[in-house]
């Protein structure tokens, strides 16, 4: 059986950690590129995880790279390029930088690996995943960004917390934007199936909530940058559900139009955003639109109409992305 390959753009905090899980589950074999002026660090990187192989048991090939003929034949590339948020900013502040790298990575994908599935995880998220798509001209089914699988992550997290029971008991579902906006969802998070309100009072879940939407801020204040083992953790989800064509449904940012009233009635101008989405050797196969009350739409169209605004600065910045 052929091994999958997975490349991984930007061999920094979340790039080698999304390596490190990768060759940890044994999900194929890693490339590890960044810039020519860091190729030492993508090599030495991709070396050192290489040398786990033996105490891990595992027997993915990791090679480090700047050149991105080594990426031809990627199943999955995933897009940690890009730089990420200091103390005191948003993901917003990172798009003029970053919009610019993802862009340049993206035509590179579209050159040298024309048939992968396209994970992006750069902030800002949403419009980075956009770009990705405008930039490699890809299926929108081939295209979509990590975020969902995180704040999921977080909330659950904190319930379980919250609880005292495992978090292997909590089941949520979080939509929206990778925003502080983003729109985790008591009314669809169970504990063993047990609906969430039946065991937490309305404060104690808000909080949980709240602590969600800000969880990534909250890393960033203790340490002065941002997360990378949660953030590359749920990337990994996404790449094993693709490679082992699971059909998980994953909260991802992916294509949508009429879903979730994202954009209804405007074929070709959709948006990407975080929705559930089966995910399969496919790329996303199918989104799974849940009826809203009108309190759950509203916060979701809040989070999308920031989502159209961080898109509009992208249009204005690369007009000829479109
Ligand atoms: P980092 O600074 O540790 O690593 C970024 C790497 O990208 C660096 O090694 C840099 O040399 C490389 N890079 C820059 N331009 C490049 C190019 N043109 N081609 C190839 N490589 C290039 O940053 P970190 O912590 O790994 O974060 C990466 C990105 O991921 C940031 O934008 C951050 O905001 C985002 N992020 C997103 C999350 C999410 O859930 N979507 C969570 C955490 C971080
Ligand atoms: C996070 O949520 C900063 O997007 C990054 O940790």
């Amino acid at each position: 059986m052929r091994r999958a390959k997975i490349s991984v753009i930007g061999a920094g905090n979340v790039g080698a950690t999304c390596a490190h899980w990768a060759a940890a589950k044994e999900l194929g074999d890693i490339v590890l590129l960044d810039i020519p002026d860091k190729e030492g660090v993508a090599k030495g990187k991709a070396l050192d995880l290489l040398c786990c192989g033996p105490i891990e048991r595992f027997d993915s090939r990791v090679t480090g790279t700047s050149d991105y003929r080594d990426i031809a034949g990627s199943d999955v590339v995933v897009v940690t390029a890009g730089i990420p948020r200091k103390p005191g900013m948003s993901r917003d502040d990172l798009i003029q930088t970053n919009v610019q790298i993802v862009k340049s990575v993206s035509e590179k994908i579209r050159e040298f690996a024309p048939e992968s599935i396209v994970i992006v995880v750069s902030n800002p998220l949403d419009a980075m995943v956009y770009t990705a798509w405008k930039a490699t001209g890809f299926p929108t089914h081939r295209i979509m960004g990590q975020a969902g699988s995180l704040d999921v992550a977080r909330f659950r997290t904190f319930i379980a917390m919250e609880i005292g029971c495992s978090i292997e008991d909590i089941s949520a579902l979080l939509l929206g934007g990778h925003g502080d906006d983003m729109v985790p969802l008591p009314r669809f998070t169970s504990v063993h199936g047990i609906p969430v309100q039946n065991l937490l009072s309305k404060e104690k879940i808000d909080a949980c909530v709240e602590r969600a939407k800000v969880g990534g801020g909250e890393i960033v204040k203790l340490m002065g940058t941002s997360a990378y083992y949660a953030p590359a953790s749920g990337t990994i989800q996404m790449v094993e559900a693709i490679v082992k064509d699971k059909k998980r449904i994953i909260p991802s940012a992916a294509y949508c139009e009429d879903e979730f009233n994202v954009a209804p009635g405007q074929k070709g101008k959709g948006y990407f955003v975080g929705v559930p989405a089966l995910l399969g050797s496919k790329g996303v196969e199918k989104i799974v639109a849940v009826k809203l009350d009108a309190d759950e739409q509203k916060l979701m169209d809040e989070s999308v109409s920031h989502v159209k605004d961080l898109v509009a600065t992208v249009r204005k910045l690369f007009p000829e992305l479109g």
